[in-house]
């Protein structure tokens, strides 16, 4: 799930408001929103980014196996089972050619998500600045500020949202320790290409700074290939790389992601999580380690089922009016509205679910720029394709 910077104010007692100040700007979040808008209208929910199908049967029945046989119904390793750990390592080495250590350099965590929060709280100092691309995976900013640190916005603009080198270095200052790079990049689709990513991984070099990659959507690159930048010169002693078994695996209800890297930066983020969650979802674990090990074709399938699926949704987008940016990777589009004769993505996403019964994300919460987003809106097409068929002709009415 993806969640949405608050649009509603928190709760106040006695005049001192509930939540603490670094969380104030995260109460309630567009997403249950939109998703509240969508139930109370009956509409396709395209806003947010779970598939409407679960993955393969034969992982299912792997995690019935392990809890019918008592594997991991007690807490399981802090690290997570060493099975998981040893196939995160395979996996990696696999499709990258990187070689860790599963005793040492691979955690296990509660999806990407607990990754990153235990990433961001082990290696950030109070003050500290953390460049990230904007628009965020919005869980970015909420863990950036729990750990007292300074969000700086790198902004991707549209058509091809492209990270510019030069406005990075700019924005590098003697407070920054830490870049937070997403491949491919959730909302835009925008994939790192070799060129864009040895830039970074220079300027991270020269700099002396950490490396947060979130790399959940590895699997679902269209255009290009993903290349982990863990892997190039100078990276590996300070890269965390970040992925997660419920994108690729489509049980995202699982939560089983993890971290790879050194073992020193391993070990830092370890301590963060150990008192987090501790460890999670003990037979699923057994279950995801038989995941990672499927044939190619299983990989490939799935990129391919999704192309014909991001196809289908982008080509119907089109003919509803929305310009599409075809994305390069994920499982969203981003659009802009403005050949619609509209400006205000949040505006235009509340009225869609009572104009034609479909339910989409405002780009523009992700961005603390608000001009940048301002009429963007991202659909997903993790769906079934009769779905995406009947939103796409709800769609069309809209004009
Ligand atoms: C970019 C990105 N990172 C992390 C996550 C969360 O992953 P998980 O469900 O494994 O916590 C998501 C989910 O939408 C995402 O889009």
């Amino acid at each position: 799930m993806t969640q949405g910077r608050a649009t509603q104010p928190a709760p106040a007692r006695e005049g001192r408001p509930l939540l603490n100040r670094r969380l104030a700007a995260f109460g309630t979040t567009i997403f249950a929103e939109m998703s509240a808008l969508a139930v109370r209208t009956g509409s396709i929910n395209l806003g947010q980014g779970f598939p409407d199908a679960d993955g393969p049967e034969e992982i299912r029945e792997a995690a019935v196996r392990a809890l019918r046989a008592g594997h991991g119904n007690q807490y399981p390793p802090g690290p997570g089972v060493p099975e998981l750990r040893a196939a995160v390592a395979a996996h990696q080495e696999r499709f990258y050619g990187l070689s860790w250590s599963p005793e040492t350099e691979v955690l296990v965590t509660t999806g990407a998500t607990e990754a990153i929060a235990a990433s961001l709280l082990a290696l950030l100092e109070p003050g500290d600045e953390v460049i990230a691309f904007e628009p965020y995976y919005d869980s970015y900013a909420a863990c950036i500020a729990m750990a007292g640190a300074r969000r700086v916005p790198l902004t991707l603009r549209a058509p091809g949202f492209r990270p510019d080198l030069d406005e990075l270095r700019s924005l590098i200052t003697p407070r920054t320790r830490l870049l937070l790079l997403n491949t491919p990049h959730n909302p835009t689709g925008a994939v790192l290409t070799p060129d864009e990513l040895a830039g970074i991984a220079a300027l991270a070099v020269e700099h002396d700074l950490l490396v947060v990659t979130d790399e959940v959507y590895e699997h679902l690159v269209f255009t290009g290939a993903h290349h982990p930048i863990a892997a190039l010169p100078g990276m590996r002693g300070r890269t965390v790389s970040i992925s997660s078994s419920g994108k690729t695996f489509s049980y995202t209800g699982w939560k089983v992601g993890w971290v790879t890297g050194d073992a020193p930066l391993v070990a830092a983020v370890r301590s963060a999580k150990q008192y987090l969650t501790f460890v999670s979802g003990g037979p699923f674990q057994y279950a995801i380690a038989e995941a990672l090990a499927l044939p190619d074709t299983f990989f490939a399938g799935f990129r391919a089922d999704m192309l014909r699926k991001r196809d289908l949704l982008a080509e119907g987008l089109r003919a509803a009016g929305f310009r599409v940016y075809e994305p390069q990777g994920t499982y969203f589009i981003t659009t802009d509205i403005a050949p619609l004769g509209e400006k205000d993505a949040y505006a235009f996403c509340r009225a869609l679910p009572e104009r034609c019964g479909v339910a989409a994300v405002p780009n523009s919460v992700f961005y603390d720029d608000p001009e940048a987003g301002r009429s963007q809106v991202r659909f997903t097409f993790c769906k079934k394709d009769e779905v995406l068929e009947e939103a796409v002709e709800r769609l069309g009415g809209l004009g």
